[in-house]
């Protein structure tokens, strides 16, 4: 008799947990496809302000769960994608530096090509590391510094890519080279679009 009681009680008990996880994991689930969405949509909204919007898009959206609707995170992770993005061409370029099929002015455009990304990444990681820890102390001082590093780093693409063109670089080489440059300029600039459009009044109530 006792067992039978004892058996009875687990089963109530484990009925018991089961529909609470159930309950519980279903509420979540509604609760997370509606931020989702919501969160989908903010940076859709946000991108919509940037010169390249079908790329921020593309870039940002699968990190829509970390960005929710933070304008400051999402300035972050867009330059932070920079930075990766650059680091990734840096690695590619070098390599393509090190061909030995190259002519004289091609190399010295390439080499200056990494010189250029080298610079850049430098000032990406800068901003990166100031605009995480951004807060209202000194606000005017470190928006100024991150503006003018993720300005920096646009130039030096340009920079890379004007070298192309007058050392008449040429063939599949260039293109590899200028497609991966072009990319990183272009998230580039849309990441200086986000950091631009942050309203501080919002974010910190000056
Ligand atoms: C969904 O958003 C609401 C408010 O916007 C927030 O309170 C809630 O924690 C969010 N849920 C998840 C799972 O992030
Ligand atoms: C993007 O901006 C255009 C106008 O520039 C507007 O018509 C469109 O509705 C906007 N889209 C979003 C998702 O905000
Ligand atoms: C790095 O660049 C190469 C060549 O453009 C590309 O195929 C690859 O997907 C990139 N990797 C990352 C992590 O961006
Ligand atoms: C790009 O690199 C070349 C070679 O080091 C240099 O002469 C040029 O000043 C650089 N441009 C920028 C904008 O840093
Ligand atoms: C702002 O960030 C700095 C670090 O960058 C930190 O030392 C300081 O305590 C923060 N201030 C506020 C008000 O959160
Ligand atoms: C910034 O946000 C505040 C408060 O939400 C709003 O009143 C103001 O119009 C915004 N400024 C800009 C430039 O969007």
């Amino acid at each position: 008799m006792e067992s039978c009681n004892f058996s009875t009680l687990v089963v109530l008990i484990g009925v018991l947990v089961l529909c609470t996880e159930m309950k519980a994991f279903s509420a979540s689930g509604a609760t997370n496809t509606y931020n989702t969405t919501k969160y989908t949509q903010f940076i859709q909204t946000s991108c919509n302000e940037t010169t390249y919007p079908q790329l921020c898009v593309k870039s940002l959206s699968s990190y829509s769960n970390k960005i929710k609707a933070n304008p400051q995170k999402l300035a972050y992770t867009a330059l932070s994608l920079s930075l990766k993005s650059a680091k990734n061409t840096s690695s590619v370029v070098s390599k393509l530096s090190q061909q030995s099929n190259l002519k004289r002015n091609e190399r010295a455009a390439i080499k200056d090509c990494v010189e250029n990304i080298s610079e850049s990444i430098d000032e990406l990681r800068q901003s990166v590391k100031e605009i995480k820890t951004l807060n209202a102390t000194q606000l005017d001082y470190k928006m100024s510094n991150i503006m003018t590093w993720v300005s920096a780093a646009l130039t030096d693409d340009d920079t890379c890519l004007e070298g192309l063109d007058e050392e008449t670089v040429k063939g599949k080489i260039k293109d590899t080279v200028s497609k991966n440059v072009l990319n990183i300029a272009q998230m580039t600039s849309n990441a200086l679009a986000l950091v631009n459009s942050l309203n501080f009044t919002q974010l910190y109530s000056r």
